[in-house]
This record gives structure tokens, sequence and C-alpha cells, in this order.
């Protein structure tokens, strides 16, 4: 035994040989690497009881027609913005039989699930690693590396091919879950901001209470490649595990600990509250923070040219949705199309009725063009929401006027030497 205690360079738990394929451990455990890169990039290795081979002969199945709505045929969405209906609830729904797409693109994909019956299988996605965010529920992660307890407002990370299952807490469960299909989430860091803002990675929660299965029975696992979904039977408990080592993890982050860029004199754009990024993906938060002081405190009208935006909302007044857009709703802006505040919330910002608080959380996750939506997604989709921006039309204050020019160039020329209340003295 050394004299002291050490921390290794990799997150290790429970009974692990001293390195990789190395040491006598080697002959009375079974090894199972999990690699990335074709094994030259992320990688985590587990240590079972039973080798992960040992699929019933005989057993190995095609699912026919196991997630239909996941694969939702996909077509162009146009230039016409969408608001999406919450996913009513339907008894016989889990979390992966009851996926459905919402829209795709090459490398990234965003779907919606409300499951209400436990999953009676293990899943794995070989083609993609999924992000969660749970906008409604609890429950536990139950995954190779050990659980993970999850609640409302936490982004659960299941690594692509990870074997897992959700254990559902009591009441309803509504998630979103996002698919890279290319690569995995990365944190995202501005170069002049830096590590810590807006989170950090040791806000990242990683399994470390193993819960070792040394069981027998039939236990069903179902793995989806593309649009192929495969079972197979195994005569133990896939949580056979009695130790891992590695950096190729799934966690939990919770949307509590997005601590926001706020500027006091400009309005941050989409991209400072960036929390992922993912390959043709980058997944934003909105959260609970102070509203901007001087300059606009609303968002400036907008096109965003490369990308589709969906924006999921999660809890609070949405001052953007003009009360028209609940909990749980999803938008999705087209990309190109200009889009930005409805007429009740410029009016706010014009008749300078400011708050002190923007009390909202949204996840927002844009989609590099192109990005099709689905057939499901349509359904859910409410016919008059191009309506809401409605009131530039019909509103006199909006709408033609003989001397809006004349208006506009006096008003610039009484404003040519306005100054922000929050700047240093002049010299004069
Ligand atoms: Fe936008």
């Amino acid at each position: 035994m050394d004299k002291y205690e050490y921390f290794r360079g990799l997150p290790e738990v429970g009974i692990v040989p001293r390195a990789p394929h190395a040491g006598p451990l080697m002959r009375h455990v079974y090894e199972q690497e999990h690699g990335r890169g074709g094994f030259s990039g992320k990688v985590a290795h587990t240590y079972h009881l039973y080798p992960p081979t040992n699929w019933l002969p005989g057993e190995t199945r095609v699912l026919d027609r196991f997630a239909p709505t996941w694969e939702s045929p996909l077509g162009p969405i146009g230039g016409t913005h969408l608001l999406l209906n919450v996913v009513p609830a339907e008894p016989a729904r889990d979390v992966y039989r009851g996926m459905a797409r919402i829209v795709a693109n090459a490398t990234a994909a965003m779907n919606v699930t409300a499951p209400a019956t436990p999953m009676d299988y293990f899943f794995e996605h070989h083609s993609a690693t999924m992000v969660y965010f749970v906008h409604e529920g609890r429950g536990t992660l139950e995954t190779t590396f050990g659980p993970i307890e999850y609640t409302s407002g936490d982004f659960l990370i299941v690594p692509k091919g990870i074997t897992h299952r959700f254990e559902l807490g009591a009441g309803r469960q509504y998630y979103w879950m996002y698919e890279s299909f290319a690569g995995d989430p990365e944190k995202a860091e501005s170069p002049s901001t830096g590590r810590f803002i807006t989170h950090s990675t040791s806000d990242y929660r990683y399994p470390r209470s193993l819960d070792t299965r040394n069981e027998a029975g039939r236990f069903e696992i179902v793995s989806k490649v593309g649009d192929v979904y495969t079972r197979r039977v195994h005569p133990t408990h896939p949580f056979d595990v009695v130790g891992w080592r590695g950096d190729y993890l799934p966690y939990r982050f919770a949307v509590e600990d997005v601590r926001p860029l706020v500027a006091d004199r400009s309005h941050v754009p989409p991209s400072g509250h960036t929390v992922f990024t993912l390959p043709g993906c980058y997944l934003c938060v909105f959260t609970v923070r102070s509203v901007e002081k001087e300059g606009m405190w609303l968002p400036f009208f907008h096109r965003n040219l490369d990308y589709l935006e969906t924006l999921g909302y999660h809890v609070g007044d949405f001052f953007s949705g003009a009360g028209a857009v609940g909990p749980g709703m999803v938008t999705l802006h087209p990309v190109g199309l200009p889009h930005g505040p409805k007429p009740r919330a410029i009016e706010k910002w014009l008749d300078g009725k400011v708050g002190a608080i923007h009390n909202e959380v949204a996840v927002m996750a844009d989609f590099a063009n192109p990005t099709r939506v689905s057939e499901f997604a349509l359904g859910l989709s409410r016919p008059d929401y191009m309506d809401m921006w409605s009131g530039y039309t019909a509103e006199p204050r909006f709408t033609w006027r003989a001397d809006r020019l004349d208006e506009v160039r006096r008003t610039a020329e009484g404003l040519a030497d306005a100054r922000d209340t929050l700047t240093p003295p002049r010299a004069d």
C-alpha cells in the first residue's frame, strides 16, 4: 500500500485491472471495450461476470414496426413557422416504442416521447449518442456503468451503444431527445469567457454507484441501427459489471447549473447561451436571468441563415410566446425565415415596460440546413401560429403612415447625442 492516496488519470469504479487488457485479473472477469473513433477516440472498459456475447442462439429477431413514429417520414418545411402542440398521452407507450421524430438533418435529430409504461427490455442506440431533456417527470436511468437518478430539468447524455433502461417514477413523463449521429456532444466554450461560463464540466454527474446484478433469466436487448430494430436475448442480466474505467460515460447535467451570461447594455445572442455543440446542431438553454438594463431586452427580429431553430418551452412566462405558447410546446422556425417578437412583446419594449427578471427556461436546438420536418410533427402543428404576428398588419403603430419617414429622421436627429446611463463619465 502507498502511504498516500492518489487520483488516477481516468475515472474508475469497482473492481478493475491495473490497466486495460493487463494483469492477472483479466483471467477472472470479462473485459469489454466501448470504443469510439475506430478505437482511437474516447473509450471505456467494463468488467463483466459473464461474456457480453452470451446471447441465446436462435432468439435474435428483427422487430417490425417497433417504433413507428420514430421513423415518421420527413419532408421539407418550407417558409412557414410552426408551433407544435404537446403530444397527447397514450397508455401503451414506453420510452422507445413511443419515441417520435420531429425534425432531422444528416447528423442530428430532435424527438419527443411521453412514456406511460415501463420498458420490459434494455435498449442500445447503435447510430447515435442521445441527449435527453426531461421536461416533465422523474426516474432512474439504469446503465452498464451504474444508475443515474433524474428529475424534471435534467439533461441525460446516453452515449452511442451503451446498454440502458429507463425506470420511470410516478406521474406524467415528457422528454425531448436529441440524437447526434456523427459525434458526441461537446461542452460549448467561448474563447473569451473560458471554461466556467455558462457552466463547468464539474456540473456533470457521472454514475459512481455500481448496482451489479448476478441474475439468471431472459433479458431482452433491443438495438437500433438506422431504422432497423433488432432484439437479442441473454441468459444473464446485462448489468453484471463489477467495475469500469474510462471517459466514455453517461452523465446528467441539471439546467439549474446553467449560470447564464447577461449583458447590462446589450442583448446576448442565442450563441451566448449554448451549452452543447454537436455536428450539425447546437443546443442552448435560456434560463432565469436578470433583464438587460439598457439596450434591447427582448430578441431582435432575425433570420437564421444556416439553421432551422427548434425551441422547447420548459417552464416560465415565455415573453416571446405572446401568451400563446405553453409548457411542453415546441416552435420550429425554418432556415432564413424572419421572426422575432410578437406584437404584444414588442409593445412592452417600445413602451419601456421593463421587468427585472426573465422568468423562463427553454431549450433551443438549432439544426444545420437542410433540415426536414416529420409528418408526425406536422400532425401536432397549430394552424394559427403564423397569425400571431398579425398585429403588425393591423395595429396603427406598426402599419403604413405617410409621415413615418419624416418622423424617424426627426427622432434620429434628436437622439444623435444620446448616451447610455451605464457609461464612464465624460471628461468635459
Ligand atoms: Fe430565432
